[in-house]
């Protein structure tokens, strides 16, 4: 399976924060917010990855990351989008490079405590179709918002003003080699963008959505409350490693 993450768009949320720089850039706790999705798929087993990006500072993302040898990548495939034409927008760029595989999509502004390899490994004996990931948040309105129906999920909203349940679609998305016609079909939403949304709402009226619920924290960071949220979080789980690991070398040698 090939990996993508994308990390296109104006960031405006963030603004000025973003008014020099791409907002996949600035910094979580000790790293720049970019190396959390790309860390997301290497620990998944993927190997073979593209980053979507755009704007004025594309080419602070080659000097950043340059060969992913840092990440133990043999190398990093790029784009560029023109504009921010949405996040469907942006992954229909990286149809040559899918050529035909099955791709693992994770935002560029998504970041998880825990592992998503067993999903990634599921999704590999999925015959066809797609694999969402969900999350349990308070917040649901600020997502993609999964209405489920006993185990089966009939819809997906977005941003909806009165949310059929607290499950967020999470970031990080799993099709077959079907998305990219899919997108093809899109019109732009309200908001002008082609929104991933349409893209799994296609899927899940053909029968062909599966998903998982995702384990350990997860949270965006495209606002200034999420920003700093997704650094508490990582500072929090960086401590409570560096304490497992105090205790364990703590331990008698028997
Ligand atoms: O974080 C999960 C949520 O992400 C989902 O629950 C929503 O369904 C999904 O639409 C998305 O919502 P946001 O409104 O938060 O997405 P945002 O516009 O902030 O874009 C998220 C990332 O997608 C961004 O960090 C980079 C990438 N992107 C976005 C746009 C609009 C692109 O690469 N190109 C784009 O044109």
């Amino acid at each position: 399976m090939k990996g993508i993450v994308l990390a296109g768009g104006t960031g405006s949320r963030l603004f000025p924060l973003t008014k020099i720089t791409n907002k996949h850039l600035l910094p979580i706790y000790d790293k720049p917010m970019i190396y959390y999705p790309i860390q997301t798929l290497v620990d998944a087993g993927i190997q073979d990855i593209m980053l979507v990006t755009g704007g004025k500072n594309s080419g602070d993302f080659l000097r950043l990351l340059a060969n992913g040898k840092s990440f133990g990548l043999k190398h990093i495939d790029y784009t560029y989008q023109e504009g921010e034409g949405g996040i469907a927008d942006a992954l229909a760029l990286a149809e040559h490079f899918a050529d035909g595989q099955k791709i693992c999509v994770v935002l560029g502004d998504n970041l998880i405590e825990g592992n998503v390899r067993k999903a990634v490994d599921d999704f590999r004996n999925q015959t066809r179709g797609a694999k969402i990931l969900l999350k349990e948040v308070e917040d649901a309105e600020r997502f993609g918002v999964a209405e489920l129906v006993g185990n089966c999920i009939v819809n997906i909203e977005e941003k909806p003003r009165n949310p059929k349940s607290n499950y967020a679609v999470t970031g990080i998305y799993m099709y077959d080699e079907t998305v990219f016609a899919k997108i093809r079909s899109l019109v732009p939403s309200k908001r002008g963008e082609l929104e991933i949304t349409d893209v799994n709402n296609a899927y899940i009226r053909e029968g062909a959505m599966t998903f998982s619920f995702l384990e350990g924290w997860w949270t965006d960071a495209g606002t200034f409350e999420s920003l700093l949220r997704a650094a508490n979080l990582v500072a929090h789980t960086r401590r409570q490693q560096v304490q497992d690991l105090e205790r364990q070398l703590a331990q008698p040698v028997h």
